[in-house]
Formats: C-alpha cells, structure tokens, sequence
C-alpha cells in the first residue's frame, strides 16, 4: 500500500511525506515540542510533526485551568505558551535535523511582520522542512483576527513568502462566515498547502464556582465534535483551490483519517486524539491502511477528493 503524499507539489522542494498522518500542532508532549513522551511512541510511519506554534518573544500562556473535556469535546486556552523563537531553534532544531519525519515549524506574530520575521529567523536552520502559519488561534487576544479576513490572510501568506524558501502551510479558523474565499486569497497569496482547521471557540461553566470554568474564559473546541464541522470545510475548500489540504478536527480512526481524504485533505492531521493518548497517530495509520484497503482504494492518493463532485467523472470504485 503506497501511503505517500507530497503536501507541496508545486513548491521546488516538495514536502514529501511517508503517509498522510501528521501530528497538528500543540499536542506533541507536555510542551508541544516532544516533552515527556514516552518511548512507546514511534514517529517511524507518520507523515511530519507540526511543533508547538511558536511567537517571536517567549510567552507564559494563560491562567489555569486551561483544559477542560466532555462528551466527545475539549476545550483548551494553552494561550501559545512557548519559550519564544530564539530558545526553540537552539534547543530543538538539532535534534529535530535527526528525526526520521519532516519538522514543520508553527509560527504566530502580533503583526503581519513579525510572522515574517519569525520565517527569516527559521531560514536556512536545519531540521526545518517546512512552516505553518498560525493564522487561526482562539486563545491569544487577536489571534484569530488574521484568518478572519481574506486581505489580513492573503497580506500575511505574501510577506512570509518572500521571506522564506521553505513550503508555507496556511492554518485557518472555523470560525467564520465564509471560508472559500479565505482560502482562495490564502492561495493566491503563495500558499503552498492549507490547514483546516484550528479549534472553535468554545466554553464551559463552572457551575460552583458560577464563573467559565477555563482561567481564560472562553477556549478552543476540538475533538469529535468539531469533525463534521471541519470535515465540511475541507469539502468546500477542496471545490475551491487546487493546493493541498490537510483536515484536522477530530480525527480518532482510520476510518475519520479516510473521511478527510475523500471530501478532499490530501493529509489528515490528529491533536486531541494525540494529547490523549500519545500513541494514537501510529494507531489511527495503522487503521487508515486497513480502511483504504477495505474499501479498495490502491494508495492514500487515489482516495483524496473521492466523495467529492469535483472527482465526478473518475470511474467509481468497485464495492467493498
Ligand atoms: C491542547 C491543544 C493545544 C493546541 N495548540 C495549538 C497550537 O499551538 N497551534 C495551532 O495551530 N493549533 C493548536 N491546537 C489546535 C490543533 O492543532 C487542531 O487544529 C485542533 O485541536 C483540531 O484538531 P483535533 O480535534 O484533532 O484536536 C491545539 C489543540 C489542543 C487540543
């Protein structure tokens, strides 16, 4: 079973992928840069590691707590606590140069420069195979205001891309009216890839204490719940644009991991299904070779866009 996907086919150095699983950003260890995982975990397989997003200035996130979880839902204000660029390139980006997978590199500015600033830090750095842009986080004040308007998204890719020669994956929100044409300036803009999508904004009340239960009121949605949501998105976006997609939202099976491929994801990315149990990615590849099998498609490429009428036309696939 061929399970190799390229997410930047039309950038000169590609991101060529063994499988479509790619771990989405925050989840990977206590700190989102691998901490703490235990020796269980194999990144052998997996498509790439996208690493905590990451600010030009260290940040202490926001007040605890800052998880909370029901019935096929979580909830997280982390508020992008990171170490800042600087610390994150020297500690982690050696190590990062010998993994088995590409490192792609989550980045979020104040401003439309400082993502452009982040992406010259991160230029010519090894272990980097490709950045992220976080346009799209509900849990720093402004933080989804960029991936809400198709000019804020398209003025960010542009600047970004004239500052690296890296692949750009652009991460937007659900959180909005209208995601086509954000998507469509996203790729106008240079985007080599999209990433749908980031988390909803969410919250949960403290019935006791009569306040939000989350220190910093309201949070981020992901998990089950936020699947059919994402899964549309990528749906219609994959009508709209012609570069890669990778879905993210409550991905927990193979069978979710091949949903995403059929409406259009050319990767799958897997968060909160990681956070809680960190050998999930590696299960849910396990289960997406079995499902892409069971429902005869010959490779991970061959079932991208398959549910979707854009495909209308491509002989369908015999019954399983
Ligand atoms: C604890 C936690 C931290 C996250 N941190 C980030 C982050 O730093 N940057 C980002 O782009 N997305 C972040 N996300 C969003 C995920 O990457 C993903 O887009 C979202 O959770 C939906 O996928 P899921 O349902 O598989 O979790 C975070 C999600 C969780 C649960």
């Amino acid at each position: 079973m061929d399970l190799s996907v390229d997410l930047a086919p039309g950038h000169p150095r590609g991101l060529r992928m063994r499988s479509p699983l790619v771990w989405a950003s925050g989840t990977f260890g206590s700190d989102g840069y691998g901490a703490g995982l235990p020796s269980t975990v194999r990144l052998h397989g997996l498509g790439a590691v996208v690493v905590k997003t990451t600010t030009l200035r260290p940040r202490g996130g926001n007040p605890t707590p800052r998880i909370v979880h029901g019935h096929g839902w979580m909830l997280n204000s982390i508020g992008l606590e990171n170490p800042g660029i600087d610390a994150v390139l020297e500690r982690y980006a050696p190590q990062w140069a010998t993994w088995p997978i590409p490192v792609i590199l989550s980045i979020a500015g104040e401003r439309a420069e400082e993502f452009a600033l982040l992406a010259r830090r991160a230029e010519g750095v090894k272990g980097i195979s490709a950045l992220e842009l976080n346009l799209s986080c509900p849990n720093v004040e402004g933080g989804l205001a960029f991936a809400q308007s198709a000019e804020a998204t398209a003025l960010v890719t542009r600047l970004v891309k004239s500052a690296t020669s890296l692949p750009v994956i652009v991460k937007l929100s659900p959180q909005v009216g209208d995601i086509v044409p954000i998507a469509r300036s996203a790729q106008h803009a240079g985007a080599d890839a999209l990433a749908l999508t980031n988390t909803l904004v969410g919250l949960a009340i403290d019935l006791k204490a009569r306040r939000p239960f989350l220190g910093g009121g309201t949070g981020g949605v992901s998990g089950p719940a936020l699947k059919p949501v994402a899964l549309a998105m990528v749906f219609q976006v994959y009508g709209a644009v012609d570069i890669p997609i990778i879905g993210i939202g409550g991905v927990a099976s193979g069978e979710d991991a091949l949903e995403y491929l059929m409406a259009g994801a050319t990767a799958v990315g897997v968060a909160t299904s990681a956070l809680v149990d960190p050998t999930a990615p590696q299960r849910i590849l396990g289960e997406l070779r079995r499902a892409l099998r069971r429902y005869r498609f010959p490779s991970a490429r061959d079932a991208v866009g398959t549910a979707h009428p854009r495909k209308r036309g491509t002989p369908a696939p015999p019954k399983p």
